[in-house]
């Protein structure tokens, strides 16, 4: 019998992320982006799935490629939405609006940074939020999304 083909996971980072390594190395590190996704990239097929990493400094690119993610064939998202995290209700309904498990990654520990930070507006409608673990995260995000696909829970808690 073949092999189920390999999962695929989307994985979104939002604003100034492309940054990564020169911006602000005291909070992000100095870890490019380029080397994260190769991370994440290797992380993904020792576990024996697929990431496709893709960066966009706008709004609307998120949300498309939110909306046509299972289209393309991923059965999962990771997502650092960068400062969106804090006030796009468009990539919060967008992630709604979906059906596959969104985990929302962040690099820096967000809770504890300025108040601002705190709150997100997507957490509520992802599968849940990782944050604090630099490149880490992002490993960590591709193992609860791989997780969620197992169990075959919905994407989110219904409510
Ligand atoms: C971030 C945290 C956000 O508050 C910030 O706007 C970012 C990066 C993180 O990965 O820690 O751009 O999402």
């Amino acid at each position: 019998m073949a092999r189920p083909a390999a999962p695929r996971v989307l994985v979104l980072h939002g604003p100034n992320l492309n940054l990564l390594g020169a911006r602000e190395p005291a909070v992000y590190g100095r870890t490019t982006l380029a080397q994260i996704d190769r991370q994440i990239q290797r992380h993904a097929s020792s576990r024996g799935a697929e990431a496709v990493c893709r960066q966009s400094n706008h709004e609307g690119e998120l949300v498309d490629w939110v909306q046509g993610a299972a289209r393309e064939g991923f059965r999962a998202i990771v997502m650092n939405p960068g400062a969106f995290t804090h006030y796009s209700l468009a990539l919060r309904d967008a992630v709604a609006a979906v059906s596959l498990p969104v985990v929302e990654v962040h690099l820096s520990n967000v809770h504890g940074r300025e108040e601002f930070r705190r709150q997100s507006v997507i957490a509520g409608v992802a599968r849940g939020q990782i944050a604090g673990f630099g490149p880490g995260s992002y490993l960590l995000g591709v193992d609860a999304a791989l997780q969620s696909l197992a169990s075959g829970r919905p994407s989110r808690r219904p409510r």
